[in-house]
């Protein structure tokens, strides 16, 4: 957003501007409560807001040390970005957000072919997948080769993903089959960020 007061913008920047705080408070309404408390990012993930334009986003670490709360911080500050003045406006940013194990039970073939289909072309095509928790549930083969579909769409197109996970990429196979742990791996590259610490849930009761 920029620094200086609406009423000094150009036509362009308060356009900008008032499109970004719509968004931001859109974003904000459907952020877990929890994970609406301003946090401070670590230094590598601010770096990958910074250059965000390809490589995808990798959180690991132990339970409760902060990866989703970064996760969607970090989106909001992915989205921020989307409308900063001086970057080339290519349309309304198409952010999606999800649980592996809401995003796991979308994908399962019990549910109308026509539903899931759109829902696997949307996943491939959004400007930025969150998937949290990506180890949480195993997925089956057939919900695997969906997500090598969202996967490997994105990973030949460098669309970016953000993962938390508590393992790292190549530990993923079991989950999500070795193709698209393998393309995880580089397309996370060295974005691969490991949040080290206490159980922040420990702090909190405590
Ligand atoms: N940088 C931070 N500063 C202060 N509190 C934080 C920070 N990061 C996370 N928290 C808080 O710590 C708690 C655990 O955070 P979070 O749910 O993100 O952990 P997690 O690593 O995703 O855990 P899990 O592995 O169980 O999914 C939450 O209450 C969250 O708001
Ligand atoms: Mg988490």
């Amino acid at each position: 957003m920029p620094s200086s007061s609406p009423d000094e913008l150009s036509p362009r920047e308060a356009w900008l501007y008032e499109r970004g705080l719509f968004a931001l408070e859109r974003f904000d309404d459907r952020t877990p409560l929890i994970y609406r408390k301003p946090i401070e990012l670590p230094g590598d993930v601010r770096e990958w807001v910074a250059g965000w334009g390809g490589d995808s986003l990798f959180l690991t670490g132990p339970i409760g040390v902060g990866k989703t709360h970064t996760a969607w911080k970090t989106c909001r500050c992915w989205l921020e970005a989307w409308y900063a003045p001086a970057r080339e406006w290519k349309g309304g940013p198409d952010l999606r957000t999800y649980r592996s194990t809401a995003l796991f039970d979308a994908l399962r073939p019990d549910g109308p072919d026509e539903i899931r289909r759109t829902l696997v072309k949307e996943l491939q095509e959004c400007h930025l997948l969150f998937i949290d928790d990506l180890a949480a549930a195993k997925a089956s083969v057939w919900t695997q080769e969906r997500l090598f579909e969202i996967f490997d769409e994105r990973y030949i197109n460098r669309r970016p993903v953000i993962i938390t996970c508590d393992v790292v990429p190549g530990q993923l196979a079991d989950v999500t089959g070795p193709r698209v742990s393998s393309r995880l791996a580089e397309m996370c590259g060295d974005s691969i960020v490991l949040l080290e610490g206490a159980d922040r849930r420990k702090e909190v009761a405590a």
